[in-house]
């Protein structure tokens, strides 16, 4: 099974956005990681739907889209609009998961359910045939540069696991803290989609960093 690497844009330079964006464009990643905050569902604001249209101008690859936001139905056409091919909801920002899943895939888009650390992936047992992706946190969402949390390789021990007895094909992705060092062990575990922030833009030279990345696979 292949592995997508999407560079999560948060940790790029904002002042040098279009410039960060032909760089992933030129590099091994498969999707761009666009995190979106609402200074609600956790305690941090980053950008929102203009921008992202921006990067979407700039950007050849698909936009990952991770909502970190309450009432996402809200905003689902806007991401539509804003170039948006995935969009991933938190589990624990909706009361009525299923209809904002469906709401996604009726405006054409891929559906992804993001768990934060203490959310057991039981949860997902009767979604799970519904969804594209789903998102384990490996650190508690809101900021870029977080320690990992090891426990995160458990649940997509069991994320696999889950979706192998539906026989679903559903993506495994997780974002937190991700590097070279956990990637191997996250793979193993079943996870096939990889978010890397400061891991990436803090590098030397992100563009080897995300090949490095890419060879785990
Ligand atoms: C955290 C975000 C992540 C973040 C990851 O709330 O969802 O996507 O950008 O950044 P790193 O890789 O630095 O932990
Ligand atoms: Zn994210």
């Amino acid at each position: 099974m292949s592995l997508y690497i999407s560079p999560s844009v948060l940790a790029a330079d904002f002042a040098n956005l279009e410039r960060d964006v032909k760089m992933l464009n030129n590099s091994k990643a498969d999707w761009l990681h666009i995190d979106i905050m609402d200074g609600v569902f956790v305690p941090n604001i980053s950008f929102g739907f203009p921008v992202m249209q921006a990067i979407n101008k700039h950007a050849n690859k698909p936009l990952d889209v991770h909502l970190m936001i309450v009432n996402p139905d809200t905003y689902l056409e806007e991401c539509k609009n804003a170039g948006a091919e995935i969009v991933t909801v938190h589990y624990e920002a909706c009361t009525h998961l299923h209809r904002t899943i469906q709401s996604i895939h009726a405006l054409g888009m891929k559906a992804g359910v993001a768990l934060n650390p203490h959310t057991p992936v039981s949860v997902l047992e009767d979604i799970i045939d519904d969804l594209d992706l789903v998102l384990i946190m490996s650190v508690n969402p809101g900021f870029g540069g977080q320690k990992f949390i090891e426990n995160a390789i458990k649940k997509v021990k069991a994320t696999k696991a889950l979706a192998d007895s539906k026989n679903s094909n559903v993506i495994i992705e997780v974002d937190g803290g991700v590097n070279a060092n956990n990637a191997f062990d996250l793979i193993n575990a079943g996870a096939n989609a990889l978010v890397a922030g400061s891991f990436v833009f803090n590098s030397e030279n992100p563009i080897e960093t995300i090949a490095e990345l890419k060879g785990k696979g």
